[in-house]
């Protein structure tokens, strides 16, 4: 990252529910600038740029040390902006738009020829979204023009559901940040594509898969994300590890819950008796199990809320990253409604998935 200049980085708390006009109206102004401006989304913070800037979209992968092949989410104020961006939209858009927009939800489309190939990653295709935030929506009225925005954090590192974590990540590479607190959902938008034959989820997220297939029927569900292809291209924000946070992750994905408390015991027993420093990822529920054991605990809220666990799932696994741990050792959710998307996001942080298969005492 030599030739990125190094960027006084503003931050200026805004109204979550309702924004000042006069923040809105500076962060307008940055981004018609060629500026970059991290915001709240109702599933992370994203990092903004004027999609018709091609400057701006450049510095947004420099900003986050991003592979130009790993194509960004335009975001709209609402779907009548959708013909700018977009060609040959299937009939279900309206479907899915009057039923899950604003919301997190992300439809992969034919790429208007207008828009800059660098969006898509080169790809013909282009992802977009409306968000409910009413802060992003504020910034995208007032500044006219479709957003792109990434998740705000830095390549490989989990998305941010604070300004705090945007700031620690990208302070000095962007140029603003409103701060409207913590983010509702807490993990990225379900992405589906749209441009097949089937409905497929490229990234589960907040829009679960039972809520796509009651309305669609048909939805698939791309399997083996890890090397997961479309075309040529790997099939961005599927990458490896994209999701890692700096300690070892393992990851106790058994789905019988006395079995995997014995499994998280265990792996905690033989890593601190290698002389390892441990984190918990763990339920309310889960804490008197591990009482015996000298470890770092961050708790993500009672497994019998997925909607809780996954808003506050990246914050737990930053406060473990940021204690002086050696690994962590996460629990497992499910895969219901949105334990689907937290499973996904384990799993690409774990360097170790431990299995019903693997597990043995
Ligand atoms: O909730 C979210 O989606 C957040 C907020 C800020 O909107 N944004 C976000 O962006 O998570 P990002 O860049 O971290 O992830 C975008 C994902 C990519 O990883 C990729 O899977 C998918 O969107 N994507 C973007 N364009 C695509 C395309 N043309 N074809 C297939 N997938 C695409
Ligand atoms: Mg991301």
């Amino acid at each position: 990252m030599s030739g990125l200049a190094v960027l006084i980085t503003k931050t200026l708390i805004v109204h979550a529910s309702h924004p000042e006009l006069e923040i809105i109206a500076e962060a307008r102004a940055t981004l018609l600038n060629g500026g970059l401006v991290a915001f709240p989304t109702e599933t992370v913070y994203g990092l903004g740029a004027n999609v018709y800037d091609p400057a701006a979209v450049a510095r947004i992968f420099e900003a986050k040390g991003r592979p130009p092949e790993d194509p960004l989410i335009v975001h709209l104020t609402s779907t009548v902006d959708l013909p700018h961006v977009a060609i040959n939209l299937p009939d279900i858009v309206q479907e899915l738009a009057d039923r899950f927009w604003p919301g997190p939800l992300t439809l992969v489309l034919h790429r208007h020829p207008h828009i800059n190939p660098a969006v898509s990653a080169g790809l013909d295709t282009v992802a977009v979204r409306v968000p409910a935030h009413p802060v992003a929506q504020a910034l995208l009225k007032a500044s006219g023009v479709p957003i792109v925005a990434p998740s705000a954090n830095l390549f490989g590192h989990p998305s941010p559901t604070t300004a705090k974590h945007v700031y620690n990540d990208l302070a000095g590479r962007i140029d603003l940040i409103l701060d409207g607190g913590p983010t509702n959902v807490g993990v990225e938008s379900t992405v589906l594509d749209v441009t097949g034959e089937h409905p497929v989820i490229l990234r589960p997220g907040g829009v679960t898969l039972e809520a796509l297939r009651d309305l669609l029927g048909d939805v698939r569900l791309l399997h083996n994300q890890k090397t997961a292809r479309i075309g040529a291209q790997i099939s961005p924000g599927l990458l490896d590890k994209h999701y890692a946070p700096n300690a070892r992750l393992i990851y106790v994905r058994i789905p019988n819950d006395e079995r995997m408390i014995q499994a998280m015991w265990h792996s905690a027993h033989s890593e601190a008796a290698r002389g390892h420093r441990i984190g918990l990822l763990l339920a309310d529920e889960d804490q008197a199990y591990f009482t015996g054991i000298p470890a770092h605990v961050a708790l993500a809220g009672s497994a019998a809320d997925l909607t809780e666990i996954a808003r506050n799932l990246y914050r737990c696994i930053r406060q473990l990253d940021e204690t002086p741990v050696d690994v962590i050792i996460a629990r497992d959710f499910g895969e219901q409604g949105i334990g689907l998307a937290i499973r996904d996001r384990l799993t690409r942080a774990a360097s170790q998935v431990i299995t019903s298969e693997t597990f043995s005492e």
